[in-house]
């Protein structure tokens, strides 16, 4: 993975040097390239920032230096991450997600931000995230991005030789991590929990099992009700009712305009379909919608293909935004998949072009996508063979 920063302050970004990121720069898993803003400021006082237009406190970082910085270096292809207290929240899943590119830009802004249309520009070029570390202002964009980097550079496969630390911790599955010990078995009066010194392995597994819930529930309620029911597996899976359409009409918007971002394009129906086009919806597909602590969390839809017999085909798969990279989704699709009826001969989906993300998730369940577009414009179909069947040529 390739990482370049544009920032004023490239000594903010010295620490990725150190450390793991250090070691991983090392051993060629990673280039990273600092580059000072100033360099492509062409005044004699090295200007990146100027007053706003509409007036207002502070000062906005001005565009061209941005630009001949794009030119320079070629952003074509790339994520540029926007580090900034408006932009979507950061969390392991998206970290996971920015692990899957080749190569990523990160613009550090400072004062009261970076002129808009860097950013749309570069959206032209590239896929733009603007990520916020939390609801809090940092002084500028190089400590989150720094930050942000950590958390996806460790996840590049040979960062850490135990697959299983990373797999085990906070976050990964939606639930806090345990509490933790080491030598000596009493500290200043204080013992380790017993059962951590019993040797019996199960014992401990479900101490700390029962300790990250209680952590969860206590720390985080926000997160417990999705993780706990994914733990039990039972998230509450139920067919759609007519009452169940404005929710799903509310989900559908917030699922597909990530995929209205992805794929250029507001020419997508499910952006603008009304709970009354929704309910005319379920009556033509099977639907299902997934309930987690009451909210209305994900939802598919699937029927056998009226011109394709043997075809059985999976719709909008959505599940809420904030709770995406929990296993709900292949929850769902595995719902989705499952409930086909005999004689079943290949399953079929749909996703945009440009979903990079979901064709990831789709390929990850065997979906292999069909050459040329899909069955809308701007798509593409992924289809997968039942075992067994006979195959539809
Ligand atoms: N820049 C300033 N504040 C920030 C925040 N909370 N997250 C990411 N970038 C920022």
């Amino acid at each position: 993975m390739r990482l370049d920063y544009l920032t004023i302050f490239p000594e903010f970004l010295a620490p990725l040097r150190q450390s793991l990121t250090g070691k991983a720069a090392d051993k060629g898993l990673i280039e990273l390239h600092v580059h000072d803003l100033r360099e492509w400021a062409n005044d004699r006082h090295r200007t990146v920032d100027d007053a706003p237009f509409g007036g207002g406190a502070g000062m906005v970082m001005t565009p061209e230096p941005f630009g001949e910085a794009f030119d320079a270096l070629g952003i074509d292809g790339a994520t540029v991450v926007v580090p900034t207290p408006s932009g979507a929240p950061f969390s392991q899943a998206l970290a996971r997600e920015l692990a899957t590119r080749e190569r990523l830009v990160f613009l550090c802004g400072r004062y009261e931000g970076i002129d808009q249309r860097v950013l749309d520009h570069a959206a032209t070029r590239a896929e733009v995230v603007e990520v916020s570390l939390g609801d809090y202002v940092l002084n500028g964009g190089d400590v989150a991005a720094v930050a942000i980097t950590e958390a996806v550079v460790r996840l590049l496969p040979g960062f850490v030789g135990n697959a299983e630390s990373l797999v085990e911790e906070s976050h990964e599955d939606g639930l806090l991590e345990y509490p933790v010990y080491t030598k000596p078995p009493v500290w200043r009066d204080r013992a380790v929990p017993p059962v951590l010194l019993s040797g019996d392995h199960a014992a401990i597994a479900a101490w700390r099992h029962a300790q990250r819930l209680a952590r969860t529930a206590e720390r985080r309620p926000d997160l417990r009700h999705v993780a706990a029911a994914l733990d039990a597996g039972d998230l509450d899976v139920r067919p759609a009712q007519p009452a169940d359409a404005e929710e799903v009409a509310v989900l559908q918007r917030a699922c597909w305009l990530s995929e209205a971002v992805a794929n250029s394009t507001l020419d997508i129906p499910a952006l603008s379909e009304d709970a009354d086009e929704v309910r005319r919806g379920f009556a033509q597909w099977q639907t299902w919608v997934v309930r987690s602590g009451g909210r209305l969390v994900g939802s598919v839809p699937a029927r056998a293909s009226p011109e394709i017999p043997g075809q059985w085909e999976i719709g909008r798969l959505m599940v809420a935004p904030d709770l995406q990279g929990r296993g709900i989704g292949r929850a769902l699709l595995a719902y989705a998949e499952a409930a086909a009826p005999a004689g079943t001969r290949r399953l079929w989906i749909n996703t945009g072009t440009r979903s990079a993300a979901n064709l990831r998730r789709y390929r990850r369940a065997g979906y292999r996508a069909r050459p040329g577009e899909g069955r809308f414009a701007g798509t593409v179909d992924l289809v997968k063979d039942v075992p067994g069947a006979d195959a539809i040529s």
